[in-house]
């Protein structure tokens, strides 16, 4: 036997078991989402011509129209880069990309190399101005079905049941800059393009119902208050700091809005989770001109939840793309994000309130025990965009963006928004042609009459582009009801004098906001007295911190004193009459039951332990519509099993819950070990990484499930025997359990409550 023979067999072995890892790693890959490319890249640098690789599955593309809204019969693909070659942006093909054109090889540069000069022009203007306020945000596509159930008050047709109609959406934060953490406390975006085929319909809405100014023209003031302070520019991102508070609390038509942000609504967990409110009231019509006041509203099929506010806090700098994150991953493990759209309908009567509340004050809303929302059609996110810039920077969304059917009230928030947008695009998008932006194109036919300007994409023909013409046969015509016309409804214009003032019930700041507060559970209670309390002990200024405490004391005593304990300041008395309120439950996010639908489910393996169940487990996760995350001392594989995060990059607040099918001793890099190593004298049985996942797990009120020797590890941390820790004799009766109480979101009981 030659002497090579053993070594050839034990490389031989090597191999087997590395390709077996490879393709284990594989599957899991296809699995568990979050891959960058469409195929594992190999080792090597690949340099056989080939075209561009296919798009991932969960890859969408806005459907390909012209610039003018025809279906152009062209595959998404073609709008992507073509061939094998590296060109310019003519086409001709290049040797070389990464040597400039010199005299000599010690230079100096030659201007008429255009390829460098082209390459470095075009990536000198790649950016392009972020939007003023709704910088930070993320996209998908998807579609709607209307039920048919709101055609006795609206003849929009997409609203048809049964009628399909593509969407895009577009989620935000409001206050930070493209690049903020998404878990930051603010409002948020969630604007949707409806492509109906009478024309665009944009529903620019957000997730908290109420705004914080009646009039438009205090929009630079609230936003100039909320940004970063013009002479540091800090903070970033968030309301805590001293102008936000000064504006909002001599501007107390603010409180409603701000006491939203307070809550919980302003760290939601997920996108997916959150509810979206078009704010103010729109005008519906039917066939017969019958006209109705709505308020359109987003029902997310997950529920509402939010992340606890050290967890949001801990996310902005583990993951501050926790929240695009977690949308792209959902669509791509198909786990397709889900809302269902909803009115409120009130009689359109002269005085434009229902019940007392003023139906034009965008600082308002109507209780859903006083008008139940209806539902009138179904979203499902689908797909993720191929590409962020074109898509996701560059949709323009505009309040008015109506089909036939709906109209805008006089609501004179509403009012401004109509001149706002536009304008601002302009700027952001570089000129008037970004209609034709393949994001933004109608699935309408287009016959508008406006020409040219900057990046022009239709080619016109024709040569009268004027009404009235014979020179182009008259065409375009007007259209009549009976073609389609948007007809704007004609409501009666009070007679009036010409007026800078609001109506008097605009005057009433606070007594939504106290309904606010008395609807809320003491859990959610507690968290908004903390909120306001950190917020407030960031500011600097005394003065600020009183002004805004008085206005706590005229919405509740209580939320008052709380938050002046908290600030070390006496509180105030009310300066107004409290409101007699009566609760509504439907704001609360607490006491629903709901699908846990892609949550994430973190899963601590011991690779010298039990691993039995431990597969038949991660099936269950994915058979429930989950995504199992195995966390091991090491990365790679611990025998057939894939593992998604170590000790060391593994953090709780990833998880919506935890499993622990081990007590992993403390691997070499934990800091006890190497401690007992320096001769400290006693370090525990478990890796105390898994002991923080634990306890950060069990303060953010996550369930916590065990078994076999994880149960130990459990033991070590204290929390066994506490509730929605749950322990059991297998992965299987485990899980079971810890599914019923993901239901809830948290263990609500587990947050202590004083108020
Ligand atoms: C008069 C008050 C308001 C003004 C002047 C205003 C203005 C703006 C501007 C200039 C943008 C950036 C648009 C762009 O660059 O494309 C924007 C974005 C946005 N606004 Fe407003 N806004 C107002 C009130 C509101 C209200 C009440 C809501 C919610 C109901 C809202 C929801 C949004 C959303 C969701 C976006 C982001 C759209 C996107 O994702 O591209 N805004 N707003």
């Amino acid at each position: 036997m030659s002497a090579d023979k053993p070594a050839k067999a034990v490389e031989e072995t090597v191999e087997k078991v590395v390709d077996t890892a490879k393709s284990a790693l594989q599957q899991a890959a296809d699995l568990i989402p979050g891959a960058p490319g469409s195929a594992p890249p190999t080792v090597e640098e690949p340099t056989e011509p080939k075209g561009p690789m296919p798009p991932k599955k969960e890859h969408g593309h806005p459907e390909t129209r012209t610039p003018t809204g025809a279906k152009s019969g062209t595959s998404a693909k073609s709008f992507a880069q073509q061939g094998a070659f590296l060109t310019t942006a003519n086409g001709a093909r290049l040797r070389d990309s990464d040597h400039s054109l010199k005299a000599g090889e010690r230079g100096p540069t030659l201007l008429q190399d255009h390829h460098l000069r082209e390459k470095i022009t075009h990536f000198d203007h790649e950016r392009i101005p972020e939007r003023v306020v709704h910088a930070r945000g993320a996209g998908a596509h998807g579609t709607f079905e209307g039920y048919g159930t709101a055609s006795e008050v609206t003849l929009a047709g997409f609203l048809e049941k049964g009628k399909k109609t593509d969407v895009f959406v577009r989620f935000s934060t409001v206050l930070g800059n493209r690049g903020s953490a998404d878990t930051v406390r603010d409002t948020r975006g969630f604007a949707t393009k409806f492509y109906t085929d009478e024309g665009t319909f944009d529903l620019v809405a957000n997730n908290i119902p109420v705004f914080f100014i009646q009039d438009g023209i205090k929009f630079p003031d609230v936003i100039h208050a909320g940004k970063p302070h013009p002479d540091r520019e800090i903070p970033q991102a968030q309301s805590a700091h001293d102008t936000f508070w000064d504006f909002v609390s001599l501007h107390t038509e603010a409180q409603h809005h701000t006491i939203w942000n307070m809550s919980d609504r302003g760290i939601p967990r997920s996108y997916r989770m959150m509810e979206g409110f078009g704010v103010h009231t729109f005008r519906l019509v039917n066939a017969e001109g019958t006209t109705v006041l709505v308020k359109f509203h987003w029902k997310p099929k997950l529920g509402v939840h939010s992340l606890t506010w050290e967890e949001a806090q801990m996310l902005g700098g583990l993951d501050p793309d926790f929240h695009r994150r977690d949308l792209y991953d959902a669509i791509e493990s198909g786990a397709f994000p889900e809302w269902e759209l909803g009115i409120q309908v009130m009689p359109d009567n002269p005085e434009e309130t229902f019940e007392g509340i003023d139906l034009l004050d965008p600082t308002k809303i109507v209780p859903e025990e006083l008008v139940p929302v209806q539902p009138i059609g179904k979203m499902t996110l689908n797909k993720v965009p191929s590409n962020f810039f074109a898509e996701t920077e560059q949709v323009a969304f505009h309040v008015g963006h109506l089909p036939p059917g709906i109209d805008v009230t006089n609501d004179p928030l509403l009012q401004t928004r109509l001149f706002s947008y536009v304008d601002t695009q302009l700027t952001r998008l570089g000129g008037p042609n970004f209609t034709q932006i393949p994001v933004n194109r109608p699935h309408a036919p287009v016959n508008d009459m406006t020409r040219d300007g900057f990046h022009q994409h239709a080619e016109h023909t024709g040569v009268a582009p004027y009404k009235p013409n014979s020179l182009d046969g008259g065409c375009p015509f007007f259209a009549g009801a009976e073609d389609g016309a948007y007809l704007d409804v004609p409501v009666k214009v009070a007679e009036a004098r010409k007026v800078r003032a609001n109506p008097a019930s605009f005057d009433d700041h606070y007594s939504q906001v106290r309904l606010f507060w008395a609807s809320m559970t003491p859990v959610e209670k507690e968290h908004i007295i903390r909120a306001y309390t950190f917020e407030l002990g960031k500011c600097y200024e005394q003065a600020i911190k009183e002004r805004q405490l008085q206005a706590l004391a005229n919405i509740d005593p209580v939320l008052c004193s709380e938050v002046a304990t908290g600030l070390g300041l006496p509180a105030p008395e009310p300066t107004l009459p409290l409101a007699d309120v009566t609760p509504s439950p439907a704001l609360s996010q607490v006491g629903g039951e709901w699908p846990p639908d892609g949550r994430m489910v973190g899963i601590v393996i011991d690779p010298a332990g039990d691993l039995s169940g431990v597969r038949e487990l991660r099936e269950a996760i994915f058979s429930a519509d989950m995504v199992p995350l195995l966390i091991a001392p090491h990365g790679g594989m611990v025998e057939d099993l894939p593992v998604q995060r170590t000790f060391s990059t593994g953090r709780s607040v990833e998880y919506d819950v935890l499993l622990l099918a081990g007590c992993p001793a403390p691997a070499p890099d934990a800091i006890p070990a190497r401690e007992s190593e320096a001769g400290a004298s006693s370090s525990p049985t478990v890796d105390p990484r898994v002991l923080l996942l634990i306890e950060e797990c069990w303060r953010h009120a996550k369930v916590i499930g065990a078994w076999g020797e994880g149960v130990t590890a459990l033991g070590q941390s204290g929390t066994d025997g506490s509730v929605g820790v749950v322990t059991g004799e297998s992965a299987e009766a485990v899980f079971a359990e810890v599914q019923q109480l993901m239901a809830s979101h948290r263990v609500w009981e587990r947050f202590p409550t004083t108020v």
